[in-house]
């Protein structure tokens, strides 16, 4: 299973300086046996394909989607659009929008199962605040979200899901989750998918870790066994830097 890397810009990037990040970031030179994606804004994702041009890497993600095909809601977009423009991953139930726009688990859910429809692998994102840490309330909120979101995924679907265990605590503060205690949460997460669903799905899936990873710490992660990647936010902001993030990833 190649390691998979993803960068998520969040809120930043409108279409110019999207097209222009597209562009750096093919001059870097990439390993091979890696999969890397970019995960853009909505309003972005015209301007990076079009400066993808017929490259294959970066694959385009996007950060979000509304569970219903069409119809009168307002501002949301749906898997079917996403896929017009040629969209290979798309996050899910990242925790700045399940606090700051009250996402819940059956959202989540929802999103997930219409992505995996499309043809379009959902990125689940899951993780405890730092108040659940601290109460040692980990693999009791991981085994809620994951269960939860994977309740409406159809396990004979060739699609596959990725979750990304993201502790809140770790994610923009430079505070790093230990390797082993992200390895231990990997373990819940993939526990939760044996349980569920079976073990050969359970071993399919891609599990990446997410939270202040950086070219410095890659490596420790990418080498921990049940990691398969990152979900890498503020160190994607730079392609030079997410460049040298993957080459140290996978060094060739
Ligand atoms: P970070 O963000 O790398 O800036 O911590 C990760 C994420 O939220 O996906």
């Amino acid at each position: 299973m190649n390691p998979l890397l993803i960068a998520n810009w969040k809120m930043h990037y409108g279409p110019i300086k999207a097209g222009g990040w597209v562009r750096a970031f093919r001059r870097e030179r990439l390993p091979k046996d890696v999969d890397i994606a970019v995960a853009v804004p909505h309003v972005s994702l015209a301007a990076a394909r079009a400066s993808l041009g017929r490259a294959s890497i970066p694959s385009l993600a996007a950060q979000d989607v509304f569970w219903e095909q069409d119809g009168p809601y307002t501002g949301e977009v749906s898997a079917s659009m996403l896929e017009e423009f040629g969209v290979q991953y798309c996050l899910v139930g990242h925790s700045e929008r399940r606090n700051h726009l009250d996402e819940s688990n059956d959202m989540v859910a929802k999103k997930a199962a219409a992505l995996q429809k499309q043809g379009i692998v959902p990125v689940i994102c899951v993780g405890e605040t730092a108040a659940q840490f601290k109460k040692k309330e980990t693999n009791k909120v991981l085994r809620q979200q994951t269960t939860a979101a994977i309740a409406k995924l159809d396990k004979e679907s060739k699609i596959p899901f990725v979750f990304a265990y993201e502790p809140i605590w770790a994610i923009g503060s430079g505070k790093a989750c230990p390797s082993q205690r992200a390895r231990e949460a990997h373990e819940v997460i993939r526990g939760v998918i044996v349980k569920k669903m079976d073990k050969t799905i359970a071993g399919n899936t891609k599990i990446l870790y997410g939270g202040s990873v950086d070219p410095n710490n890659i490596s420790e992660y990418i080498t921990t066994t049940g990691i398969d990647g990152a979900l890498v936010g503020g160190a994607s902001l730079d392609p030079r830097v997410f460049g040298l993030l993957c080459r140290t990833a996978v060094p060739s």
